[in-house]
C-alpha cells in the first residue's frame, strides 16, 4: 500500500518544542492527535532520526504550538532542518511554558505536555503527553490545516 492514502487524513501543522537543560529545539509535526479526555492526553508521532525524538525522550516534556494559516514560513523553518547543528529559535521571540518547553507567542494556541508514555509504531515513535497547561493565544485566528502544496 502506498503512503498517498494518507492524503485522505486531515491534519493541522504544529511546531513541537522541547527543552533539555539549556538546549531548546522545535520541529514541525503534522502527525498530532488528541487521544484521551480523562486524563487529557495528546500524541505526536516522531521518526527516530529527528533530533527532537531523543531530546523529548530525555527531557520528558514537549509543547505543541498550533500554527496559524499565515505561518507556513514557521512550519518551513522548523520542518526542513535539524536542530542538531543550528538554533532554529535564533532571532525568534519565545516564552517558557510551565514545563520549560518553548512557546511561540504568535502561534494560534499551545498545549504544554509532560510525557507519559512512548510506543514504537512501525518506523515512528508515538509520544503520549498529558496536557498540563494550554491556551488559545489568538482566538480570532484559526489553526493552519496541512496542505501538500504549502510545503512540497
Ligand atoms: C509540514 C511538515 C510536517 C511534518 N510532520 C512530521 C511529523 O509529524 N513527524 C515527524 O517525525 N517529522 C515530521 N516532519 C519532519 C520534521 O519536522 C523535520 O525532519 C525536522 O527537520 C526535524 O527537526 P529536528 O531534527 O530538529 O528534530 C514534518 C515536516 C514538515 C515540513
Amino acid at each position: 500500500m502506498q503512503s498517498v492514502v494518507f492524503d485522505a487524513l486531515v491534519h493541522g501543522v504544529y511546531v513541537v518544542t522541547t527543552r533539555l537543560g539549556d538546549k531548546v529545539n522545535g520541529m514541525t509535526a503534522s502527525w498530532v492527535s488528541q487521544v484521551s479526555l480523562k486524563p487529557l492526553l495528546v500524541m505526536v508521532s516522531i521518526a527516530p532520526p529527528r533530533y527532537s525524538h531523543d531530546l523529548i525522550k530525555e527531557s520528558r516534556v514537549f509543547a505543541i504550538n498550533a500554527l496559524r494559516p499565515d505561518q507556513v514560513d514557521l512550519g518551513k523553518r522548523f520542518g526542513y532542518k535539524s536542530g542538531r547543528q543550528l538554533d532554529k529559535f535564533a532571532g525568534l521571540d519565545w516564552l517558557a511554558a510551565a514545563t520549560g518547553a518553548p512557546i511561540l507567542p504568535q502561534a494560534y494556541a499551545y498545549l504544554d505536555c509532560r510525557l507519559t508514555d512512548t510506543f514504537t509504531a512501525g518506523d515512528h515513535t508515538l509520544f503520549i503527553g498529558e496536557v498540563v497547561e494550554a491556551k488559545i493565544l489568538h482566538p480570532q485566528a484559526a489553526p493552519l490545516v496541512f496542505q501538500k502544496s504549502d510545503f512540497f
